[in-house]
């Protein structure tokens, strides 16, 4: 096995020096360099290109959380973890939002610091072979595109928007399409379409001999054309899907596929990482409120330290409305990025649709919110 290559940057030699004299014992790790300042660990680790930056909080000559978003946003290979004395919340929350995957509380244990240093490794590095995989895997078939649709809370219209665009693009569009209600615990595709939960996830994985597509349909429901694969009826019973589940399901749809829309739950567990992963696009969803906005922005950094690009990650404001004293142009600058789409709010609308269990874009076609939606549509196919 290839050693895992550490580059260390504290501004203090006998740190420095303890590091090395820990890690030195580990025959699988090797320090390849080590940088007293800020500056000279941006530099060393894009010269070097270190399995792993090993970085104290608080570097002189350049602020450690700007050498953690270059380095992190230069070079998709190098994971960083960044040392403090201080176990602060706020501390840690930033280093993962500029990109630092781990974080170790000093003074060092010799063997959390290894401990540590394996885990994160073996953990990217097969998060990042399983990615390239998928990759090529994706590149044989360039047809069907996957969108997963995301928020870092609940209640801000993914369901609501997932149905709705599945139908359009089938409606208008005429494309075939699959939806996975992958809110395991909570969904309620089926609810907002006025279905009963006969089969769903969890039957097909426990009760087909073999999974192939026709297995996989007979345990769908087709409304209007769309073929709807169910959560689970009972929110204990989703713990039976992996990763590898939702991988395998996922292969097997674009067999026959156009778009795939996954309607995720607010985590990110393991089973919608993989769906996220895997996703060609993925509509961040956010409302208009300080409370998801800023767990936007907290999504936003994980998302970029998971390697997604922003093309990959749209941002969907739902709810859209200005008279409660946020206006667009402030997301706009909050997130310092464009934003895909902007959903009106219009409860009548929703709530009406939601309660009859007939989608909007079904009952009221020519409604504002509608042509929102059949814009989000078009910029998916576009
Ligand atoms: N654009 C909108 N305008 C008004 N209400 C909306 C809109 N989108 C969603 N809602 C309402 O928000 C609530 C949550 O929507 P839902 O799609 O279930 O969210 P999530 O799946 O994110 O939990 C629902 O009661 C729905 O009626
Ligand atoms: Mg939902």
């Amino acid at each position: 096995m290839n050693k895992i290559k550490i580059l260390i940057a504290d501004n203090r030699r006998d740190t420095r020096e303890l590091i090395k004299t820990y890690l030195s014992k580990d025959r699988t790790i090797k320090v390849i360099g080590e940088a007293e300042n800020g500056k000279r660990a941006l530099e060393l680790s894009l010269q070097l290109k270190p399995d792993i930056l090993l970085i104290y909080y608080n570097m002189i000559e350049m602020d450690s959380f700007e050498v953690i978003e270059k380095v992190t946003s230069e070079s998709d290979h190098t994971i960083v973890i960044m040392t403090s004395e201080k176990e602060d919340v706020h501390l840690i929350k930033k280093a993962m939002v500029h990109g630092a995957k781990e974080y170790i509380k000093t003074p060092f244990v010799q063997e959390t610091l290894i401990d540590t240093i394996r885990t994160v490794y073996e953990k990217e590095f097969i998060k990042k072979e399983k990615y390239n995989q998928v990759d090529l895997e994706r590149t044989k078939n360039t047809k069907c595109k996957i969108i997963s649709v995301f928020s870092t809370k609940g209640g801000v219209g993914k369901s609501t928007i997932a149905i709705n665009t599945a139908l359009k693009l089938h409606k208008e569009i005429n494309k075939k399409v699959a939806v996975i209600d992958l809110d395991l615990q909570f969904g309620d595709i089926l609810l907002m379409v006025d279905k009963e939960p006969v089969t769903s996830i969890v039957d097909f994985i426990n009760q087909s001999d073999e999974y192939t597509l026709d297995n996989l349909k007979l345990f769908m429901q087709d409304f209007q054309g769309i073929s709807i694969l169910s959560s689970p009826v009972s929110p204990e019973l989703a713990e039976y899907i992996t990763e590898e589940h939702i991988k395998e399901i996922i292969d097997l749809l674009k067999q026959a596929y156009d778009y795939i829309i996954i309607d995720n739950p607010n985590s990110f567990d393991e089973v919608t990482l993989t769906a996220l992963d895997v996703s060609d696009t993925i509509l961040f969803v956010t409302t208009m409120d300080i409370v998801s906005i800023k767990n936007v922005k907290v999504g936003l950094g994980i998302m970029k330290s998971l390697g997604y690009t922003d093309e990959k990650v749209n941002l969907v404001i739902n709810k859209a409305n200005e008279k409660f004293g946020i206006k667009l142009k402030d997301i706009y600058s909050i997130f310092d990025r464009p934003v895909g789409q902007v959903i009106v709010e219009d409860i009548k609308t929703v709530v009406t649709s939601i309660n009859k269990g007939t989608p909007f874009v079904l009952s009221s076609g020519r409604n504002k919110i509608s042509k929102c939606i059949t814009k989000l549509a078009k910029q998916l196919t576009g």
